[in-house]
């Protein structure tokens, strides 16, 4: 049974979650600029400087590499290190090797940022990086699996929670995509081949591209509302029961979803009827688990009048809503017909990415940042306030305007001509887009100029932990 000495939390290992909370932070800024800078040249391309490591083609992959496994997967080491840890009631199984996930992670971070700029890459979307990094995430993915599920296995409470069983997924799935994915005939220290070819090549990159997204955007991240929510909201999770069902419902349609990335592509034709059909029944689950975040709620509405982190995590779930709406759309086949190449994908992955994701571990950090230094408090709710308000004004402009942009796109894409001949030029099209792209750049702008305000909340936070609790400021 557990001593009492166990349940405190000077006994549990912050050390690797302090780390990576705060690496969340700093990867998210730059994550965050390099999507700025290539939202601006979308707008002025002579932004590129004509130097080849700062064109588009290869500062496009760099934003998503930071942003997904700098910033997002950081956001999930930090919270599931402390999840496990509090809700199992024990310290880190095996601590080196947690360190080791840091300093190793770390380590691949940075080598993304050099090696992709280079202009090395499989060529695969979000599986860019070259085959020796690819086999060091994979020597950490192990390691981080073993100390989370040996944590699971030396517990001293009987159940597991919840969040541990998203978490969970998240990490094996994301072990065996990535290694599956990865499988490569390499040439030379930076050039290799897959190992697939055709439309097989093609099937499992979007088997792992959409499950990237099932699993790592989306369970890893429910994982932290199932413990966030509740902990904020000071109430206990909505339905039990429906988490559970959530938690397997959405598990098992996720991964044959991935056909709805190849529509109207030379995959067999009922393959992606079935990642269509099996998309559209993924919408249950997801408002499922969005639902009973959000009534967790219940009796506690008028916390959200005056607390700014329970807001950030509120409107977290509403973004997740309206992109798992509009995903199962998305995946009809004549719906994709219009939607597929045009800036609505752009839309709904930055519904996803800024509204959910990012939104939700701003949330949880607000809450663990204090935790994890001491007093209890953040340095300045106010300025969490102004980070809440520019989060959301940041992500309504950015969504909204590539939701215009993609439909118009799509529109004059497909105008015809009585005589047949097309009605706009490719050219037309772009040109019409100017306008959207602007405002896109102006949402990146706050949501990033948010960002700066919380790494600014954060160090005097840390710094104030440092010194005595008065030093505090009234806000
Ligand atoms: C300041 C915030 C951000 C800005 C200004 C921004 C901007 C951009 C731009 C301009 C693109 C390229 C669009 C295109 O090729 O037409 C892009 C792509 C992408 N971004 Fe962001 N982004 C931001 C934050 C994020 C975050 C936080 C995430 C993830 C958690 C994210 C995930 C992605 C993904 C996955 C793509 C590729 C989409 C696709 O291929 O369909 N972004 N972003
Ligand atoms: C029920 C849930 C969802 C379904 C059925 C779904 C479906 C879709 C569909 C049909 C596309 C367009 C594929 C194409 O035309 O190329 C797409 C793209 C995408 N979605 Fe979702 N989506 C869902 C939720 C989410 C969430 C929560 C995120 C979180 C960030 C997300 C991230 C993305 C990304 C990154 C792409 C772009 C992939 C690429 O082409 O690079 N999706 N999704």
């Amino acid at each position: 049974m557990m001593n009492h000495s166990q349940s405190t939390g000077a006994d549990y290992n912050y050390t690797i979650v302090r780390q990576f909370a705060l690496t969340t932070v700093l990867w998210g800024i730059v994550g965050m600029s390099v999507g700025v800078l290539i939202a601006a040249q979308l707008i002025w391309p002579q932004l590129n400087f004509d130097t080849p490591w700062l064109t588009y083609s290869r500062l496009r992959p760099l934003h998503t590499n930071a942003v997904i496994f700098a910033f997002g997967t950081s956001a999930l080491f930090a919270t599931s290190y402390y999840v496990v840890q509090r809700t199992c009631q024990i310290r880190l199984f095996a601590p080196k090797l947690a360190a080791f996930t840091f300093w190793g992670w770390q380590a691949v971070i940075i080598a993304a940022a050099i090696t992709l700029p280079m202009g090395f890459t499989q060529g695969k979307e979000y599986a860019e990086l070259e085959w020796p990094i690819d086999i060091a995430i994979a020597i950490i993915w192990v390691s981080y699996a073993i100390v989370f599920f040996g944590t699971i296995a030396k517990r001293t409470t009987s159940h597991i929670y919840v969040a541990n069983w998203f978490f969970g997924a998240f990490i094996i799935t994301v072990a065996v995509l990535h290694i599956v994915n990865s499988m490569v005939v390499p040439v030379s220290l930076f050039k290799s081949y897959s190992l697939y070819s055709g439309a097989v090549d093609a099937m499992v990159q979007w088997w792992y591209g959409h499950n990237a997204v099932g699993f790592l955007l989306t369970a890893g991240f429910l994982g932290m509302m199932y413990y966030f929510v509740p902990k904020q909201a000071g109430r206990p999770v909505y339905s039990y029961r429906l988490s559970i069902v959530h938690f397997w419902a959405l598990i098992a349609l996720y991964i044959w979803a991935g056909p709805h990335h190849l529509h109207y592509t030379a995959l067999p034709d009922w393959t992606q009827s079935l990642g269509m059909v099996m998309s559209l029944i993924l919408f249950a689950p997801s408002w499922g688990g969005m639902i009973n975040g959000i009534m967790t709620l219940s009796g506690a509405w008028h916390k959200l009048r005056t607390d700014p982190v329970l807001r950030f995590l509120v409107v977290s779930l509403s973004f997740y809503g309206m992109s798992t709406f509009e995903g199962p759309m998305m995946a009809i086949k004549t719906v994709n017909a219009l939607s597929h190449y045009t800036d609505w994908t752009i839309g709904h992955v930055h519904s996803g990415a800024l509204g959910w994701v990012a939104m939700v571990s701003i949330g949880s950090l607000y809450h663990l940042i204090p935790v994890l230094f001491g007093h209890g408090r953040m340095y300045s709710m106010k300025l969490v306030n102004v980070h809440f308000w520019l989060a959301t004004i940041g992500t309504v402009l950015y969504i909204v305007s590539m939701w215009i942009s993609g439909v118009m796109q799509g529109l004059m894409w497909r105008a015809v001509n009585s005589d047949g001949t097309l009605t706009y030029s490719f050219v037309e099209s772009l040109e019409a887009s100017y306008p959207f792209y602007f405002v896109r750049f102006i949402g990146g702008c706050f949501f990033l100029t948010g960002m700066f305000i919380m790494a600014y909340n954060v160090i005097k936070t840390v710094k104030a932990s440092k010194d005595s609790l008065p030093a505090i400021a009234e806000a």
